[in-house]
């Protein structure tokens, strides 16, 4: 099989994995839901069609397994995953997975087994977009979810345990603390994915090598005022939660402005209420602050607080600062990311380092074994958006950049250390 035509054949289930919805118009697919029961089911016929086990994890994880040539082998784990935002592209965690299947299959069709054993990875949540939790499935993968995650809650008020148990899965506390793998079986965990951004285009580059992925904060944000009457309340005497909401997200983007590197997004908004004639009583947004070093980013939530506290003690509004979720920023891998480095130099591509703005499995992995991640150059650096869009060349380069470094890895003699 040539490069291009399995580069064809991942934009193909790209392309069909995005038709897999839980909304008509638009691609949303969220934790344990029936569209991604029905994209477990076809990445289960590929992966079996590529010579792997498969086993779905008890929260709905997909991980298909390809033999080593050798009993007692590591392993190396590909993947990434398959739920989306809301109204998402069909690359962002696809096409990681697609690009890992694809090399499996390559080595399926020759029949060639690695010194080592290849399991691709599909988690079923890495976004968060139902329980505003990212990392989900690779958190359970690798024993690190905390159990009151659990009890979380999404829009319909059904918890994460129930969703679970739903999807066909066992939400038991116990379990949560057992990793999949020791952390000696492991040779690491690499993942391809697009860049999200628009360095990669403006460089003229296919692919691009991860350093390190930035850290972020996940918060909720409530204001609590007085709902009232719209037409008989004179504006002196409101405490109108939306408006102190408001002057706080912009209070937002101007510190995140004066502070280089610096990216802050307020995503969600909720107003309740929520009528025309009704004066906001509560109004919840999430704030999602991330920065490539730790410090400046932690300073700039607790700026971001204090600036919350000094607005609603003007407006005499009450605040609620909720920190969901906290991650450093993870370095990859020297060794493995030299490798990736080694490969794309030996297929002569001209090599570009950059960070990760965005989030990633790896952050979840790096607790357990070495990280590496490689980037695909896409249209517009457009992500989080439907017109993410990759081409078949640069799905091309990057297969052959995830064979050679493969091989490459063959190639190391402390594999079995
Ligand atoms: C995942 O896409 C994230 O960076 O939020
Ligand atoms: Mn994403
Ligand atoms: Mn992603």
């Amino acid at each position: 099989m040539t490069f291009d035509a399995s580069a064809r054949t991942v934009i193909e289930r790209c392309e069909i994995l995005g038709s897999y919805s839980e909304e008509p118009d638009r691609l949303t697919r969220r934790f344990a839901s029936k569209a991604m029961q029905q994209v477990n089911e076809k990445v289960k016929t590929w992966m079996y069609a590529a010579g792997m086990t498969v086993e779905q994890d008890n929260i709905g994880n997909l991980i298909g397994r390809f033999e080593a040539s050798h009993v007692g082998a590591k392993t190396l784990l590909l993947g990434s995953h398959l739920d989306t935002v809301r109204d998402a592209g069909k690359y962002d965690g696809p096409l990681g997975v697609m690009i890992a299947l694809a090399c499996v299959e390559r080595l399926h069709a020759r029949q060639v087994r690695l010194p080592f054993a290849i399991e691709v990875l599909a988690f079923a949540d890495e976004e968060g977009l139902r329980y505003n939790n990212a990392y989900l499935g690779s958190k359970f993968m690798t024993g690190t979810l905390d159990p009151n995650v659990l009890h979380l809650t999404d829009i319909e008020s059904i918890t994460m345990a129930e969703a679970i148990r739903s999807f066909g899965g066992n939400p038991d506390p116990e379990s949560l603390h057992i990793a999949r793998w020791r952390s000696d079986a492991l040779l690491g965990y690499c993942e391809v994915h697009i860049e999200q951004g628009p360095v990669l285009e403006a460089r003229n580059l296919p692919v691009g090598v991860v350093t390190a992925i930035s850290g972020q904060n996940r918060l909720n944000v409530s204001f609590s005022g007085e709902a009232g009457h719209a037409g008989t309340v004179p504006m002196s005497l409101r405490h109108d939660a939306l408006c102190a909401a408001a002057e706080f997200v912009l209070s937002v983007e101007t510190l995140a402005h004066s502070i280089p590197g610096v990216v802050a997004t307020i995503g969600q908004v909720s107003v309740q209420p929520g009528a025309s004639n009704v004066i906001p009583g509560i109004v919840t947004l999430s704030l999602d602050v991330r920065h490539q070093e730790n410090k400046v980013r932690e300073l700039v939530k607790d700026r971001l607080e204090e600036m919350a506290r000094e607005i609603c003690d003007k407006r005499e509004v009450l605040l609620e600062w909720q920190l969901l979720q906290e991650h450093k920023t993870i370095p990859c891998a020297l060794a493995l990311t030299k490798l990736l480095e080694q490969a794309i130099e030996e297929l002569n591509y001209p090599l570009l380092s950059l960070p990760s703005g965005a989030g990633h499995d790896g952050v979840t992995f790096s607790e357990l074994t070495s990280i590496a991640m490689l980037f695909v150059r896409c249209r517009g650096g457009i992500s989080h958006n439907p017109a993410e869009s990759i081409t078949v060349e640069d799905v091309d380069v990057a297969l052959q950049v995830l064979e050679q470094f493969m091989l490459l890895l063959s190639t190391k003699n402390d594999l079995n250390e």
